[in-house]
């Protein structure tokens, strides 16, 4: 490409780990189309010992959209404790790779016209500052969830205790209260040195020029607002514009494999909408009693199901009476963790993936009606934009707002009366929020749950589109940039 041509030079760091990574190629990809005579640079520190990571850089880097520069993640095994919690370790890391950050920031022949971290990376806005570079922040989640860190600070100065013991919920402006049991995981316990790096993240957001946030208008039309207005956190943030510029989900690149033809095939020859799809995100797993439950759940329900179903993960006293062949073989099938004949009686209606399914594909396709998800923002977004309701299962407490959000803010999911992590939900209640998604009023002639999720499909289609809000929000962010340099 002509360096001359270029209008401008957008460069993105992103932190170590999956999760962070995915987001930025995201992000940089959405840049460079929007754009093209933007060049779009991503710093990506990695562990580079990760395979996923590494496929997953090859595959971006093959669409040409991006220019990829690795910086190999700085050893921080002597300044944190064995079993520091990821938030530390992940902001350590970032604060050990400042010095290679600002030597790749500086050495770039097209000089930066913007740099844009995310809340790992903040303290990565110094170095862009001293080279006077715009600097932005980008929030790879919800509006509500860049609400709560930039009023921890906040909350840090009013409240006595741990949150958690807190008798009343908490007061955000412009939020529903947020009881106390739904703060993040790195707010449980305020004497961490977890949660002392989360709130100074608070702080360092308020040293960027703007932020970025994977939502849009019509969807958190409220947050955002609280976010600008100056009688509620727009005092907080004093005039950082925040801007939404999703739904930014995975491209939609081919991942289905061979492997997966027949559960294609399988949907292709169910009815529109009939189906539910399960599957607590990569890496989740429930308890032998409540999987055993949720088997009898949907076998009540009546509904058809896929379910990636893994070995569940503990297994109590009473349960080696039906699993006997768990304790006395390695065998790992997990048909052998299911109520007897589960199997047999379902085998019309419900298939079972181990491990990992493609995701994308599965909740896209026509058949699929029903989501029960952990609430990841990722798959969260991915049900919404192809119009699916969801069952909000949160299975850790990073999770439990984004349920929240989306029982109460949204009304996009139904969620269990008790806590997942707290309790087992029964039989009974999971056959009823599957029927509540998924069966269609007789009355109505539709599923009211449904009939929302289908509107914010509409509004974040149309968000993207020329004169939508996203589109609009990104069109500001490139014309800042192209009038500067
Ligand atoms: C989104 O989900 C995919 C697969 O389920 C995962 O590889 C990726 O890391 C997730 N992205 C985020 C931002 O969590
Ligand atoms: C099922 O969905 C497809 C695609 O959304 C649509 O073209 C078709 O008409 C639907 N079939 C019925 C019976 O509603
Ligand atoms: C919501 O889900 C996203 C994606 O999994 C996660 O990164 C984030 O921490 C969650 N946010 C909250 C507030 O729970």
């Amino acid at each position: 490409m002509d360096i001359q041509k270029l209008a401008a030079h957008v460069v993105l760091l992103s932190s170590p780990g999956l999760g962070h990574l995915i987001p930025f190629i995201e992000l940089g990809n959405h840049f460079a189309l929007i754009h093209t005579h933007l060049k779009v640079t991503l710093l990506a520190v990695t562990s580079q010992t990760s395979e996923a990571e590494t496929q997953i850089l090859n595959s971006a880097m093959k669409t040409n959209l991006i220019n990829i520069i690795q910086i190999p993640s700085p050893n921080i095994f002597h300044l944190i404790e064995y079993d520091a919690a990821p938030v530390t370790r992940l902001c350590v890391m970032m604060r050990e790779a400042k010095p290679s950050i600002r030597k790749a920031l500086s050495n770039m022949t097209l000089r930066p016209s913007l740099f844009i971290v995310d809340i790992f990376g903040t303290e990565s806005l110094s170095i862009a500052k001293e080279l006077r570079i715009l600097n932005y922040v980008f929030v790879a989640s919800h509006a509500k969830f860049l609400s709560l860190v930039i009023y921890t600070p906040v909350l840090d100065k009013q409240i006595e205790g741990q949150y958690v013991d807190q008798e009343e919920p908490l007061k955000i402006p412009g939020c529903n209260l947020v009881p106390p049991e739904d703060v993040v995981d790195p707010m449980l316990d305020r004497n961490s040195v977890q949660y002392e790096e989360y709130r100074e993240v608070g702080n360092r957001i308020l040293e960027s020029d703007a932020i970025l946030v994977n939502t849009w208008e019509e969807l958190e039309h409220k947050h955002l607002q609280a976010l600008r207005d100056e009688d509620l956190l727009g005092q907080i943030l004093n005039k950082i514009p925040v801007h939404g510029i999703g739904p930014l989900v995975r491209q939609r690149v081919s991942e289905t494999s061979e492997e997966f033809e027949p559960l294609l095939q399988w949907l292709d020859k169910q009815p529109n909408e009939s189906v539910i799809y399960i599957s607590f995100g990569s890496g989740g797993t429930i308890s032998f009693e409540q999987m055993t439950e949720l088997a009898w759940g949907l076998e009540l329900s009546q509904q058809r199901f896929v379910w990636v179903v893994r070995a569940p993960t503990k297994v109590s006293a009473d349960a080696a009476f039906f699993t006997t062949k768990y304790f006395n073989s390695g065998d790992n099938e997990v048909a052998d963790y299911l109520p007897e004949g589960f199997l047999s009686r379902t085998n019309n209606i419900g298939t079972l993936i181990p491990e990992w399914a493609p995701q994308s594909s599965i909740l896209r396709h026509r058949s699929v009606g029903g989501f029960l998800s952990h609430c990841g923002w990722n798959s969260t977004l991915e049900s919404i934009t192809n119009g699916v309701p969801m069952i909000a299962w949160p299975l850790y407490a990073e999770q439990r707002m984004n349920a929240t959000l989306l029982v109460e803010d949204l009304g996009v999911a139904v969620r269990p009366k008790v806590l997942p992590t707290k309790k087992v939900v029964d039989r009974e209640e999971i056959a009823s929020m599957v029927r509540e998604i998924m069966v269609v009023d007789e009355n109505m002639k539709r599923n009211p749950i449904r009939g929302r999720v289908k509107k914010i499909r509409h509004s974040a289609e149309k968000a993207l589109l020329k004169g939508g809000s996203s589109y609009a929000a990104m069109s500001r962010v490139v014309k800042t940039i192209t009038s500067k340099s």
